[in-house]
């Protein structure tokens, strides 16, 4: 087991998210009975989020990625959005789902969802592991969210610090 630094903080065990991500699976498979679900994770915080909510959904899916990136510092972002990675296949006529590792500005889903929207997809939603609404700059409407959070940095579960901690099996907040 990895050592935790001391300024970290459990907010959510690996337990507290299994049965999270479970709830959200019966619920988002409940949703979508007898259709195929297109999940787009955006890179690569949503990774692992993505990889445990698509194992237990009781629907048959299908998954890309895209890396999207803001200019700004670590913790600070600046509001300009840029697409680094492109999607490998199609989303014309299909059932997509934009899967996030934390809503924080908004900016970022709000890009995803105008890009996904201009290419004609049959419906749009969007879920996100952790929303923290206190820093919202644009307003975006979330239909799945994992847990709402105050507004402290996090990491664990694939999102990080640095490009470090994302491995973590839980969420911490650093002090
Ligand atoms: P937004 O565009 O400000 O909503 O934030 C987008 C991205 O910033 C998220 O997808 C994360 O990758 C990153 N981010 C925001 N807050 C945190 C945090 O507390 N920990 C780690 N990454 C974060």
């Amino acid at each position: 087991m990895v050592k935790i630094p001391e300024q970290f903080s459990l907010l959510y065990s690996a337990e507290d998210i299994d049965r999270r991500v479970t709830e959200l699976a019966d619920e988002i498979g409940q949703a979508y009975a007898g259709k195929m679900l297109h999940l787009v994770g955006v890179l690569k915080g949503a990774a692992v989020f993505l990889s445990d909510l698509a194992r237990k959904l009781p629907i048959p899916t299908t998954f890309d990625f895209l890396a999207v990136a803001s200019y700004g510092d670590a913790t600070e972002s600046s509001g300009v959005v840029r697409m680094i990675k492109d999607l490998d296949d199609p989303v014309e006529s299909r059932d997509v789902m934009i899967i996030e590792d934390i809503v924080d500005t908004g900016l970022t889903l709000k890009y995803i969802e105008e890009l996904l929207r201009s290419r004609k997809v049959a419906s749009l939603t969007k879920c996100a592991f952790l929303d923290r609404p206190d820093r919202r700059k644009v307003k975006v409407t979330m239909d799945y969210v994992g847990f709402t959070i105050p507004n402290r940095y996090v990491v664990g579960y694939g999102l990080d610090f640095e490009q470090k901690w994302r491995h973590l099996p839980a969420i911490y907040a650093i002090n």
